[in-house]
């Protein structure tokens, strides 16, 4: 059984797709976040204020090499700048099924505008950032993707039905 995956922007609903999927196709859910956030006993922001955003980077990548040392049959939620590097983006296809849940800078600007937890969304003027990087964005998440699902306007039972479709053709 592949994994299955989720990628997309900050905001796009990854980790309560994640947890609800793992309720529904039976399999355990790995954010790659909190894999990080474990092994460095520190939150992102922390380690984003001391190390800096490379530092994070490079955490990513060894927290995909290692999933893929093991076998595959989990949901993995990743981290929005992930999908960015190369060398991910071929870790995450050798991993499994890769959906990117795509949503407008609209919708997005809408779920974390009170949100502290995100480093590179706070400051001034987070509505402009949230267009420009997800204009900057966007062709590396299609890119690694295997299936785009839309998200704006939909609700999470309409997002998983969507999914687990694909999941049963892939199967
Ligand atoms: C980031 C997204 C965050 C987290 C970090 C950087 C990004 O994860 O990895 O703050 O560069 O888009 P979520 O997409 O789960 O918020």
């Amino acid at each position: 059984m592949r994994n299955v995956i989720l990628i997309g922007f900050m905001g796009s609903g990854k980790t309560t797709v994640g947890v609800r999927l793992s309720y529904r196709l039976r399999r355990a859910v790995i954010d790659t976040d909190k894999e990080i956030e474990k092994e460095e006993r520190r939150t992102v922001s922390e380690i984003f204020a001391v190390n800096g955003e490379e530092y994070f980077r490079d955490s990513e990548t060894k927290v995909l090499r290692r999933l893929a040392q093991s076998t595959g049959s989990h949901i993995i939620s990743v981290g929005g700048g992930l999908p960015l590097r190369e060398e991910n983006r071929k870790l995450l296809h050798e991993l499994g099924q890769v959906f990117y849940l795509k949503a407008s800078a609209e919708t997005i600007y809408e779920r974390v505008k009170h949100d502290t937890t995100r480093p590179l969304l706070q400051g001034e003027n987070p509505q402009e950032k949230i267009r420009t990087m997800l204009a900057q964005r966007d062709g590396c998440y299609t890119a690694a993707a295997d299936v785009t699902i839309v998200v704006d306007d939909k609700d999470f039972e309409q997002i998983l039905n969507e999914i687990e479709e694909q999941v049963n053709r892939d199967a």
